[in-house]
């Protein structure tokens, strides 16, 4: 019986093959090279966005900022409420990967401070027409960005930047992406986001509440 069933699976499965064949034929042109990637997650390990805080962690306590506020203290895109606030840009990124000079822009008259953030300096910060403004510069041993904000009054951080060396906010807005990121994935024709879409141990189950490009981070 069983030897049967195997018999007549084999012209079906040669039927199955033949068009699976026909049908990848169709699509890939057999004269170039295919090469497929995983894109790993838009996170502080990986330079990605020309604005840095696109891909930080969510926004924490200032003196901590890997621990995250109450669930009360974020507007529903993710910008923090309160008198301060900090991130985490970056850890552990080998030494020099991402030295530079940033710019920094905010809303409102905030103070700059690092948290545990060796071989980096905050200068030139100034309070005029209603932003902040300064530079963050990582020096070319430092492995680790950590940031905080405070502020005079209990209201919304909004609107915070973090421009990479060599980039404008205009940049950040019209090319998004980091070129040595694009370069990177510029020859693979397939792209894997499972990585970047943290679809492991992933808590969110309902579409309303997956992540927005206008999210802050
Ligand atoms: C700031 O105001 C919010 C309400 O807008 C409140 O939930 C929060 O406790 C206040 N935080 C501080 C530090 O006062
Ligand atoms: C910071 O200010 C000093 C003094 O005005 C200036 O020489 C320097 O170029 C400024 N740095 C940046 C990154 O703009
Ligand atoms: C969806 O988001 C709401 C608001 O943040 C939250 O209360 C709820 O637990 C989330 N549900 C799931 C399934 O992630």
């Amino acid at each position: 019986m069983r030897y049967w069933n195997s018999l007549l699976l084999v012209p079906s499965l040669l039927w199955f093959l033949h068009m699976c064949a026909s049908h990848i034929h169709a699509q890939i042109p057999t004269n170039i090279a295919i090469v497929g990637g995983n894109i790993p997650s838009a996170s502080g390990y990986n330079l990605v966005f020309i604005d840095a805080f696109r891909s930080t962690r969510k926004y924490g306590l200032a003196k901590t900022p890997w621990v995250a506020l109450s669930d009360d203290q974020y507007t529903t895109d993710g910008w923090p409420i309160g008198t301060s606030a900090g991130t985490v840009l970056f850890t552990e990124n080998p030494s020099g990967s991402l030295s530079g000079t940033y710019y920094f822009q905010g809303d409102g008259e905030l103070t700059l401070g690092l948290i545990s953030s060796p071989y980096c300096s905050i200068i030139n910060v100034t309070q005029a027409f209603g932003k902040t403004t300064g530079y963050v510069v990582v020096g070319s041993s430092a492995t680790i960005l950590m940031l905080n904000f405070k502020q005079a009054t209990n209201s919304t951080f909004r609107n915070l930047r973090l421009i990479r060396p060599g980039f404008t906010i205009e940049d950040a807005d019209t090319q998004i992406f980091h070129p040595a990121f694009l370069e990177t994935i510029k020859d693979l024709k397939i792209l894997r986001m499972m990585d970047w879409l943290g679809t492991n141990a992933n808590p969110d189950t309902v579409w309303g509440n997956r992540s927005l490009v206008t999210d802050t981070t």
